[in-house]
Formats: structure tokens, C-alpha cells, sequence
């Protein structure tokens, strides 16, 4: 795992732990040992230290979390390395993350390569740099630049790295190790190695005041408020005091269960694009060019992903103003991009010249996978996969991106069912990073394989799921739906449902949801019986945002406002159906809207449309913005205990809200997630 090269007086160390180069048992062994040898031959002036293959480090092994720890450990290691007599250069290239760029950190001196992207992201599992991090990285980078990486956990380039002083030279890749050794020997000088822990932070004025500004959207959150503390420390108090309160700190954080949910979600997203009962050796079917067919919404947003991804994509409309408004969305979104300085000019370009708009389903003949995004009605869909069959060349995937409906019967239609499946993307699907791949009862095995690679090509989250109405996610949003219209006409109001959902970390609550989808998806007026309450308000003319009134009112600016007709319209709608209106506590309204879904997500894995429970997690997490920091759906009700959800359930809806799928679970002690 650690390689020594000898170049002359300097002594090149070289990790080698595929595929990320992680810091565990064995390695830092490995380094302790090389670091003491190099130490002690008096040919060697200097060390370098870098990573084999195609970065320096992915940071710590943080599947040894949870397991009792092996020495030596990081921190200590570190410090080994930092007291040497023997200089130390870090030669960074590819990755330098978390413990990596503690590595670094410790090291006496650090180059890179252009391509290095150096980052502190513990954050995003609700934690702190723990080996000295937060009190290094101010010493070499000062106060600001040490809050802006660690609280958001984004990595900086090698340039930017150089700017702040936490990089000491940049250097070329493809001279990465001759020009680390020519940069020892320079450093190499008698008065011993500059040690990152004698240093002083540059602390810029009003440094802390920015960053509690900007750290408000991660307010509940345990981890940025102790990075906060652990990077005050730096300024504070001595070096070996900061590394105490750091030390401190991460244990806190590390036993807390924030932590360990948002652990949960990092491995969950690693779990999640292993199909369980594929064959290892599959092979994926090419795809080299993609079809869409309807350029609406979803359409435009999926299409970019694929040109984004470099793939040419054929975008087919039933009529010219419909092509050149997707196409002219498209542009504006990718331009808007640009502005913000995410893409160049002729990033922007390429793209929209792998973009052929069209009228004719005869010009995607040649795609390898076409993509259907047309109405959400079943005989339209049907419709348009009998063309899709005729034309489309034998042998390419055709998918659906319903939201609701039946992919076997949409199959059902065409000669190759095995090669039909569901793409479920999520709106804007430009940006949500969830996909939902929905297996039919006869899609391919290497089909689905190839759904799947597709989905990390163009960078999405893929969660596989069974046919069934709504799928995984939408399935388990209808209860929660049902119980919020109930909620209301037992007596809460909308904007406390809402409110109740926003304080427990959701982005909106269902009534918002509501009203930006429109009330009238799915409604038919020649057919409406007013039977529900969202009926009676599309009848009373309320839509949603989209003409300014649905539960809430609007203004131009789509600022929302509680409604004092609807109040009035849902009084008046519970006197008739005979219901008697009370105030309802907050907790109610909590649990009456999620102990359902944790119900329809016990059916959900019981019948076998999601694999495993963290799939479910990672749907609701990606898809719906389910605060990651309690872990989705089914680890946050594994916290609550699912004997206790099971007689919350009973409370608020008796013995028939409780499926037998959860009930035997709570009986027997099972959690959802093993
Ligand atoms: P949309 O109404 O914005 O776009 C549909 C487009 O399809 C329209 O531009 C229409 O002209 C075109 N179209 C209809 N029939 C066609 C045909 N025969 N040939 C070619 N083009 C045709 O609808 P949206 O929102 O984009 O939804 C599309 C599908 O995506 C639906 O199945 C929907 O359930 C699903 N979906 C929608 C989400 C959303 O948030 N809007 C989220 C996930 C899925």
C-alpha cells in the first residue's frame, strides 16, 4: 500500500489504496513506518508524499467509523509527521479531501498539480475535520477562506488553494513527482521545516460575522455551528488547545445522531445503484445518441442533461411553437447558467449543437434510447410507444418518464417490452438529482443495466423501483396528501399544515406543493363532483399559483398569503360533510403526516417495489427534499421506534392505518433499515 522511491537525497513515499487512496489502518501504518525510516537515513534530505493512480487522497476510511478504532491514529499520526526533523512536501493531484488534506495539512509543505481540488467536506455528514483541520487549515489559508471551505464543505482549486497560501506552488501533473523532489531540495535548508502548527491565523476582519450570515440556511444543523466553535479555537487559544476543542467537538458531533443519519444517506447513495439480483458480469447496451419526445417541462430539462453529459439528443414536439419554446427554455436555462459563471460561452454552445429539434418521429429512427415526456395519460402514452415501436431501430430502450402510470401497460403496446422500462426524473429535472428507474415485468436485465450506467453518466441518483402506482416516491405522497386535506377540515388551516412540515425541514409544505403543481392536474370539469376539497376549489375557479389563487392567494410576485375565502370555503365544506372542527396541535399535525408515509413505505418494501429501505430514503431525500440530517423516511422512524409510529398510527386513524407489513415489523423488534 506505501511504495518508496529514493531520487537522489529526497525520499518520494507514494500511497496506493484503490480507488480513492483512503487513510485506513493499513496505510497509516504504512506511512508511519516509511515517514520513520525516511527519517532515519542520513542520505535522505527531504520527503515527498504523494498519491499512486489518479489522486492524492479521498480522506478517511469512514467505514471504520463505527468500528473500534486501530492505531495509529490520524491525529497522532499527523502530528508525527509535522514534529519530523525531515522535511515533508505534499504533491497533491486529483483529489486532496478530508483527512487527505489534513495529510497535507501536516505535511511541512504542499504543491499541486492544476487538476487538484482540495476540500474539508465533514461537513456534509455532520461533521468536523478531526485531525487537526479546523486549526491547520486558518494557519496556512487565514480565517475566511478556512470558514467558506469547512462550513460548506466545497472543495477549492489548486489555484485558488495557491492564492490563500494553503498551497505553496502549483506545479504540472505530468512532472508531478520530479518537480515535488526539485521543490524539496529548495526547502531543504539547515533551521529545520516550516511546521504549519507554528504558524499564525490571519483572522480578517468581521471573517466570523460573514459566515454566521451565511451559514443561516444550515440553521438546526449541529455540524456548521461546531466548525464555527472548533475554527474560533484557531484564533483562540494555542495550537494543542484548539486540537483538544476540535477533538471534543467531533466526538460530540460523531456520537450525535444527526451524524450518523447523514452517514446514512452517504452510504444510502452508494447502496442505491446496486440492482440486487443483476448478473456481476452483465454487459450495458450503448448509448450514443438520445431521443425525447414531448418538449414540455420535464422534456427540456431531461434533454439537458444528456447534452450537458455531451450526448446528442433529438427533441421531437407536434408542433413548431412548442419546439421553439423547449428549445428557447433550454438556451435561456443554460445562459443563465453561464451568467452565474458555471459555464463558459462556448460550453453553452456545444451543448445546444448537440440539441436537433424536430417535428418528426421519423428522425429518431437511429437513437439508442428515446425518452417519452408527453401528457400523463395513459392512451396518449400508449399512442405515441406504438409509433415510437414502428420507427424507433430494434434493439434501442424506449422509456417512459410517467409519473403515476402503469410502465407494464405502456410495454403492453409495443414488440419489445424488454425493452421498455420508466425513467422517472424529477422536475426541474435539469437539477434534481433523483431518477427513479422503474422496472416492467419484462424489462431486460441489461437493459435496466444500462439504464442505470446512463443515469451516472449524466450524474443522477439512481433508485430502482417496481411497477405500481406512483412508484416509490409519488406512492408515498398520496397518503400524506389524504391526511393533510383531512387535517384541514378537522379544524387546522393550511398554513399551519405547511408550517408544520417547513420547521421539520421539508422546503414546502403539501398545500405550497399544491398550489405550484396547480389543483387542477388530473381535474376534469364536465366531470367534477366537488366531492373533495380540492375539487370544490378548482370548481370556485382556484388553480394554484398559476392564476394567483389556490389555497393560499398570490401577488405578481408569486408571494403567498393565507386565504380568508378558502378558511371560509373549508368551514363551510366540513359543516356539510358533517365534520367537527377543533384546534389541532402541532405534534398531531406532524405525526398524521408522516407516521402514513412511514406505513405506505413499509408496503412499499414489503411488496418489493424498492429494494431496500435506504432506497426509499435516498427518493425522499433527492426527490422531495427530505432533511437529509434525520436520513429520510425510514431511518428517521427508525429513531422514533416503529412500536411507537405503529401507536401513533392506531391513535390517529385506528387499527386500519396500520399496515400488517409495519405492525409485524414493530411486533418483532425488525427496524426498516437493516
Ligand atoms: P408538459 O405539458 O409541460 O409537456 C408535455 C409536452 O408534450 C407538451 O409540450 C406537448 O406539446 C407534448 N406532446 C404531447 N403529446 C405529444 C405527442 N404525441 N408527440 C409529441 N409531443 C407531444 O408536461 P410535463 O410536466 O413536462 O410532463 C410530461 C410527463 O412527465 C408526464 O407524464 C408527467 O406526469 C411527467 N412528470 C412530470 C413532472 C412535473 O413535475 N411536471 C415530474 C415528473 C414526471
Amino acid at each position: 500500500m506505501i511504495q518508496t522511491e529514493q531520487h537522489g537525497a529526497v525520499r518520494v513515499i507514494v500511497i496506493g489504496n484503490p480507488p480513492v487512496n483512503a487513510l485506513g489502518a493499513a496505510v497509516r501504518q504504512g506511512l508511519a513506518e516509511a515517514i520513520a525510516k525516511a527519517e532515519a537515513d542520513d542520505a535522505t534530505r527531504a520527503i515527498v508524499l504523494r498519491g499512486a493512480g489518479r489522486l492524492f487522497s479521498g480522506g478517511a476510511d469512514i467505514r471504520e467509523f463505527d468500528q473500534p478504532s486501530i492505531e495509529p491514529f490520524l491525529p497522532e499520526l499527523l502530528d508525527v509527521i509535522e514534529a519530523g526533523a525531515t522535511p515533508v512536501v505534499a504533491a497533491l493531484h486529483g483529489t486532496a479531501f478530508g483527512g487527505g488534506l489534513e495529510l497535507a495539512m501536516a505535511c511541512h509543505y504542499r504543491v499541486a498539480a492544476p487538476s487538484a481540488r482540495l476540500g474539508l467536506p465533514e461537513v456534509r455528514i455532520g461533521l468536523l475535520p478531526g485531525a487537526g483541520g479546523t486549526q491547520r487549515l486558518p494557519r496556512l489559508a487565514g480565517i475566511e477562506a478556512s470558514l467558506q471551505m469547512i462550513l460548506s464543505g466545497d472543495p477549492v482549486t489548486a489555484r485558488q488553494a495557491a492564492t490563500s497560501g494553503l498551497v505553496d506552488r502549483v506545479i504540472e501533473e505530468a512532472r508531478l513527482t520530479e518537480d515535488a523532489v526539485t521543490f524539496a531540495l529548495e526547502v531543504a535548508v539547515p533551521g529545520g521545516p516550516r511546521r504549519t502548527a507554528g504558524l499564525a491565523p490571519t483572522l480578517e476582519e468581521g471573517a466570523f460575522e460573514r459566515a454566521a450570515e451565511r451559514s443561516r440556511r444550515q440553521a438546526g444543523l449541529d455540524a456548521p455551528v461546531a466548525c464555527l466553535e472548533a475554527i474560533r479555537g484557531a484564533v483562540e487559544l494555542p495550537f494543542r488547545e484548539g486540537i483538544a476543542r476540535e477533538r471534543a467537538l467531533f466526538e460530540r458531533l460523531a456520537k450525535g445522531r444527526q451524524s450518523q443519519a447523514l452517514r446514512h444517506v452517504f452510504f444510502a447513495e452508494r447502496a442505491c445503484g446496486k440492482v440486487d439480483d443483476l448478473p456481476q458480469d452483465i454487459r450495458t447496451l450503448p448509448i450514443a445518441r438520445v431521443g425525447i419526445v414531448g418538449a414540455g417541462t420535464m422534456g427540456g430539462g431531461i434533454a439537458m442533461n444528456f447534452l450537458s453529459a455531451g450526448l446528442p439528443v433529438t427533441l421531437v414536439e407536434r408542433e413548431q411553437a412548442a419546439i421553439d419554446r423547449g428549445v428557447a427554455i433550454i438556451r435561456r436555462n443554460y445562459e443563465r447558467t453561464a451568467r452565474r459563471g458555471r459555464l463558459t460561452q462556448e460550453q453553452v454552445e456545444a451543448a445546444m449543437a448537440l440539441l436537433s429539434p424536430s417535428l418528426a418521429f421519423e428522425d429518431l429512427a437511429a437513437c439508442d434510447l428515446v425518452i417519452e415526456a408527453v401528457f400523463e395519460t395513459l392512451a396518449i402514452k400508449q399512442e405515441v410507444f406504438r409509433r415510437l415501436d414502428g420507427i424507433v431501430r430494434e434493439g434501442a430502450i424506449l422509456a417512459t418518464n410517467t409519473s403515476y402510470l402503469d410502465v407494464d401497460a405502456i410495454a403492453a403496446v409495443t414488440r419489445r417490452p424488454s425493452h421498455v422500462l420508466g425513467l422517472h426524473f424529477f422536475s426541474p429535472a435539469n437539477v434534481m438529482r433523483l431518477l427513479e428507474v422503474v422496472r416492467g415485468a419484462a424489462t431486460a436485465p441489461e437493459v435496466l443495466a444500462t439504464a442505470m450506467a446512463t443515469a451516472k453518466r449524466i450524474g443522477k441518483v439512481a433508485v430502482v423501483a417496481r411497477v405500481c402506482h406512483g412508484f416509490i416516491g409519488n406512492r408515498m405522497l398520496e397518503p400524506r396528501q389524504r391526511q393533510a386535506e383531512r387535517l384541514v377540515l378537522e379544524g387546522a388551516r393550511p398554513q399551519d399544515v405547511d408550517r408544520v412540515l417547513r420547521d421539520f425541514g421539508m422546503p414546502m409544505g403539501p398545500f405550497q406543493m399544491a398550489d405550484l403543481a396547480g389543483l387542477d392536474l388530473g381535474w376534469d370539469e364536465a366531470s367534477s363532483s366537488g366531492g373533495t376539497l380540492r375539487e370544490m376549489l378548482c370548481e370556485r375557479g382556484r388553480r394554484g399559483q398559476k392564476n394567483g389563487r389556490g389555497y393560499y392567494d398570490y401577488d405578481d410576485e408569486r408571494n403567498r398569503t393565507a386565504s380568508g375565502e378558502v378558511e371560509a370555503l373549508i368551514r363551510d365544506f366540513a359543516v356539510r360533510s358533517g365534520i367537527t372542527q377543533r384546534a389541532i396541535p402541532d405534534d398531531e399535525i406532524r405525526e398524521r403526516l408522516l407516521y402514513p408515509m412511514v406505513d405506505e413505505g413499509a408496503r412499499i418494501l414489503a411488496e418489493g417495489i424498492a429494494q431496500r429501505a435506504s432506497d426509499i430514503d435516498v427518493v425522499w431525500v433527492n426527490g422531495y427534499g427530505w432533511p437529509a440530517a434525520t436520513g429520510g423516511p425510514m431511518f428517521w422512524a427508525d429513531g422514533i421506534g416503529l412500536a411507537t409510529v405503529v401507536a401513533g398510527l392506531r391513535r390517529h386513524g385506528g387499527d386500519t392505518a396500520v399496515s400488517n407489513a409495519l405492525a409485524e415489523r414493530a411486533a418483532s423488534g425488525r427496524n426498516l433499515v437493516s
